[in-house]
């Protein structure tokens, strides 16, 4: 019989390949979609591809043997007690004598914990701070854990700053005796105290290690948390410890692994987990799904599908063995857990992993209401720790993407849209001159409403018809989510919104109407309705001129909410421009005096600058307006990013931007969005988009910062 051709590959799976000594320890992102970033940690056992689970395995009891986990499961790394292994007397033995990896029989990357967790649920342990990273050293591990103080939710808190205390004091001991092949674990205590944990926070990634700081900084004592499903705690905890830890160093929820929690606590920025439980609840016959935990006896059919359990069915496993069913359930579970992963992945890729969190949310109501309490701090930030890392989480989202966005309940609190807003209410302003070059100021509003996209066909010819009327006159379409400017029509998520036509149909009152229109500070500009005609023709002569005036305004209004432009520059920039359309009527390519300077996306209404456009946009005398008299402090220019001498040969040709070759750039910076690159004296060198923030760029070490679009010298090759 010819082997099933998945399973072929993945038993020939090859050992993984140790990284380059430089490169030992370092974090990298390869893609985000706001806090959640897919990453890689580089290791001596290969790389560990995040967000992923550490399936625990104890080395006394092994349900799924590692090497299956390695070969059929996809398990890069696991994690296993030190403790255990150093308690035993033969494990101990053979870890020295073989190393851990041959212990176990896993060719990946082996994390160990150092006991502490042992201490909270027996007591004490005997074992030292030091010598138990010895122990870790020893026996080959990867990546150890030092022996931090399990802080409990219930401990006084003095018991709690205790805990957080001698926890940072015994780091820097920790991290000397590791030496330089030992990568550690830093983990963060403190309870339910917001202060205590930012404090942990900060005093566990500030410790300097003669070799290595800290690699990844766990989240510990949590699991009573999880076992009483306080998951509103949980996700405090978490937001509160991430503020003061630097961005390249990974963060680890310790001991967790229910499915359910991944993609909430991925798009919080969780990079690992790791869990005992796709054992223990197969023990309990407790078997996952994506939404929660089913248990075996309470079903006649099997709700979801594995390749573990494909062919048969749920009376024949009940009739197993404890052994057998243990097994079939563990590897059920195991499945579930690495395809929500890949799923949160995905989501990721595609810019939807707040819609997947939400999705979920749906599934456990003490989820549902940790996550309501999430929408409000990103609602109403507030001052401490917790709203500093909400605000993070804000301004690295990418404020649009491609693709539909589905309406829901929550749509107005996801990251991009609150982003996107923002944006919007500050940078966006009113025509400084209108199509007939009289620069009086506004006297009217034209509000399209009940009218679904695309705008720019159904509506045009009826706004052009009110705007020759009156020139000095504002057109704004009311969405699901707002009211916006015409100008912007194209852009996602408004002109993608996936749901039902009614949406479209709802209607304000005036009083609504006004209150909308405060945002942009137009509350006592009278406003007309229309619902515009479709088939309505503008015989006008003036019809072109009028047309061309809202495609520069839609440009200068995109340079200006995007790319931080000031508008009377991007009216200089735009003073004699052209542009070539689509079919169905949409700006392709925009031109200034005759050159391309850039092209709105399709996908998504964003702005793609062409080198040209870019240099422009470089030379103009940024944040400094072209008109004196206004220099507005929105309107910092088109970020840039500063290299170094070394990078200028390969950027300047179109090689991307990588961490380690950046003197500084501006804090405007956004994932996603057009920026310029610069050398120390400000000379434009290329221009592309960046993957990380400004804050990022200056902790990481490896990897690609910003995708060169195209760079000022010759490629010579
Ligand atoms: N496993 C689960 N929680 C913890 C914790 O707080 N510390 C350590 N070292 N391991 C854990």
């Amino acid at each position: 019989m010819t082997p099933h051709p998945r399973r072929q590959h993945m038993s020939t799976r090859r050992n993984p390949q140790p990284c380059q000594t430089h490169d030992l320890g370092r974090f990298e992102i390869l893609t985000r979609d706001g806090a959640a970033r897919i990453g890689r940690l580089h290791t001596n056992h290969g790389p560990l591809n995040t967000p992923m689970l550490l399936p625990v395995v104890n080395p006394n009891i092994m349900t799924i043997e590692p090497r299956e986990m390695w070969e059929e499961y996809g398990v890069e790394g696991l994690i296993t007690n030190s403790y255990i292994i150093w308690k035993h007397h033969k494990l101990k033995e053979e870890a020295l004598r073989n190393g851990v990896h041959n212990l176990l029989d896993f060719p990946g990357i082996i994390v160990t914990d150092s006991g502490t967790f042992q201490s909270y649920v027996y007591g004490d342990v005997e074992v030292g701070v030091s010598e138990i990273i010895e122990f870790q050293k020893n026996i080959g591990v990867d990546i150890g854990t030092m022996l931090d103080v399990f802080g409990r939710p219930d401990m006084s808190l003095d018991e709690l700053e205790y805990a957080v205390e001698e926890t940072a004091r015994r780091a820097s001991e920790s991290l000397e005796v590791a030496g330089s092949n030992l990568l550690l674990n830093g983990p963060i205590q403190g309870g339910i105290n917001d202060d205590l944990r930012a404090r942990s926070g900060y005093l566990m990634s500030s410790i300097k290690g003669q070799y290595h700081n800290f690699t990844i900084h766990p989240i510990g004592g949590i699991v009573p948390l999880m076992e009483k499903q306080m998951y509103r705690e949980l996700f405090q905890i978490l937001l509160a410890s991430k503020s003061n830890i630097p961005p390249n160093r990974p963060i680890h929820l310790f001991g967790c692994g229910h499915p359910l929690l991944f993609p909430l606590s991925i798009a919080l920025g969780v990079d690992i987990f790791d869990s005992a439980a796709y054992v223990l609840f197969a023990r309990d016959d407790r078997f996952f799904t994506p939404t929660g935990t089913v248990k075996l006896q309470d079903i006649r059919e099997w709700p979801i599908s594995s390749r573990a359990l494909f062919g048969i069915s749920p009376e024949e496993v009940k009739k197993m063995d404890k052994k057998d069913r243990t097994m079939i359930l563990s590897r059920h579970n195991l499945e579930i857990t690495q395809t929500e992963l890949a799923r949160c992945r995905e989501a990721i890729r595609n810019g939807k992993i707040w819609e997947l969190a939400e999705e979920r949310s749906h599934s456990s109501p003490q989820l549902r209401a940790a996550f309501l309490w999430v929408l409000d701090q990103l609602s109403f930030p507030d001052e401490g720790p917790i709203g500093e890392s909400i605000m993070d989480i804000v301004a690295s989202t990418n404020p649009i993407r491609k693709g539909g966005e589905s309406m829901s309940h929550d749509i107005e609190t996801r990251p991009h849209i609150l982003h996107l807003q923002a944006l919007i209410a500050t940078r966006w302003k009113t025509p400084g001159s209108w199509w007939d070059g009289s620069k009086t100021n506004v006297k009217n509003i034209i509000i399209i409403e009940k009218t679904a996209p695309p705008w720019r066909i159904n509506s045009l010819n009826s706004v052009i018809t009110h705007l020759i009327e009156t020139p000095n006159s504002i057109p704004l379409i009311i969405t699901p989510l707002g009211i916006i400017p015409y100008s912007l029509e194209d852009l996602s998520p408004w002109c993608h919104l996936d749901g039902s036509n009614d949406m479209w149909k709802i209607h304000y009152d005036d009083e609504e109407i006004i209150e909308f229109l405060s945002d942009y500070g137009l509350e006592n500009t009278p406003f007309i309705r229309i619902k515009p005609d479709p088939k309505l023709i503008v015989k006008s002569k003036l019809n072109q001129k009028v047309r061309d005036w809202l495609d520069r305004c839609s440009i200068v209004d995109k340079l200006s909410v995007l790319c931080s432009i000031n508008p009377n520059d991007g009216c200089k920039l735009t003073h004699s421009m052209s542009c070539r359309k689509s079919t169905t009527d949409r700006i392709v390519n925009v031109y200034s005096e005759n050159s391309h300077i850039l092209s709105p996306r399709l996908n998504d209404g964003g702005i793609s600058l062409t080198l040209e456009g870019a240099k422009k946009l470089c030379d103009a005398r940024f944040p400094i307006s072209f008109d004196e008299n206004t220099i507005d402090s929105e309107f910092l220019g088109l970020p840039k990013v500063c290299i170094n001498d070394d990078a200028i040969p390969f950027v300047g040709v179109g090689r991307n931007v990588m961490h380690g070759y950046i003197l500084g750039a501006d804090n405007h910076l956004m994932p996603g969005q057009p920026c310029l690159i610069v050398d120390s004296k400000g000379n434009f060198v290329a221009h592309g988009v960046p993957i990380t923030t400004s804050r990022e760029m200056k902790f990481f070490k490896k990897g690609i910062a910003v995708r060169v679009r195209g760079g000022v010298l010759k490629n010579s090759s």
